[in-house]
């Protein structure tokens, strides 16, 4: 059973389903693919995900604003604002990948308080709400109890810019997966973050992160009882560009092989 009694959450749930319509629709489709960057793709079903997204929030709420990857951002000022990630995964999705998920958060007055996570192929709604917890269809999650980052079990993810500064991002990796028991690039930022949440991995860290990819997915950690922050251990903003987040067990000795890293001592 969902949790709907909220109209922001029920409006960001339907929308979310019709973008996980349209997604499975398509799904297996040869795809025309352009290129926003040297590998960063746009298929036509982010697009129209998009704006079947769009319509449908503003259809409900017109005066809102939405902060969209495929749009230019056109604010017309308004404190609440919608930050979505049409499709999240599309590298997979366009590959037949099954890993991919719409991700929908809404910021009032510069505070995340509402996200909504679809994974329309598990059919799995994750969704939070500010102080009332994080819900996997509407079932209460929260983050894994494991207190040893030798025993971790961490996603990641490489941003689109990878080839330039591919040494850099892989001395992360490096340290990382000689201190945990595995790590896994599954190619969904939202995904990784609900996955936490819902603790089935204990942590996650990615640089050069746009906020669309972490808006939702952000609350959903924190509202499981996990810890969200940079990579100096500061409270996390959607709007920077890194982040760790996990159960909070970790989340020190996370940050430890981060500043390792960063400050070039490894
Ligand atoms: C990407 C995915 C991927 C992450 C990239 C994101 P997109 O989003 O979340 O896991 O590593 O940094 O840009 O392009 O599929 O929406
Ligand atoms: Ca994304
Ligand atoms: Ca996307």
């Amino acid at each position: 059973m969902e949790r709907t009694e909220n109209r922001y959450l029920q409006v960001a749930i339907a929308a979310a389903k019709e973008a996980g319509r349209i997604q499975r629709l398509h799904f297996g489709d040869l795809h025309k693919v352009e290129f926003k960057g040297e590998i960063d793709p746009v298929s036509e079903v982010d697009k129209l995900c998009e704006k079947a997204i769009s319509q449908i929030l503003l259809d409900a709420f017109p005066d809102h604003d939405l902060l969209t990857e495929e749009s230019v951002f056109k604010g017309k000022g308004s404190p609440f604002k919608w930050v979505i990630d049409p499709m999240d995964g599309t590298t997979n999705y366009i590959h037949g990948f099954p890993f991919f998920c719409t991700s929908i958060g809404l910021e009032i007055d510069g505070e995340m308080r509402f996200g909504v996570v679809y994974d329309p192929l598990f059919n799995e709604l994750f969704q939070a709400e500010i102080g009332k917890g994080a819900f996997l269809n509407g079932k209460r999650i929260s983050v894994s109890s494991n207190k040893d980052m030798d025993r971790s079990f961490l996603t990641t993810g490489f941003p689109y810019d990878v080839r330039e500064h591919a040494d850099f991002y892989l001395r992360f990796f490096r340290q990382f997966v000689t201190k945990s028991v595995a790590i896994r690039r599954p190619g969904s930022a939202a995904l990784d973050l609900c996955y936490v949440a819902a603790g089935r991995c204990d942590g996650y860290w990615e640089l050069r992160i746009h906020s669309w990819d972490v808006a939702a997915g952000s609350l959903m950690v924190k509202e499981a009882g996990g810890e969200v922050t940079d990579f100096k251990g500061r409270p996390f903003s959607i709007y920077a560009e890194e982040i760790i987040a996990s159960n909070s067990l970790i989340h020190q000795e996370m940050l430890q092989v981060i500043q390792e890293v960063a400050q070039n001592k490894v």
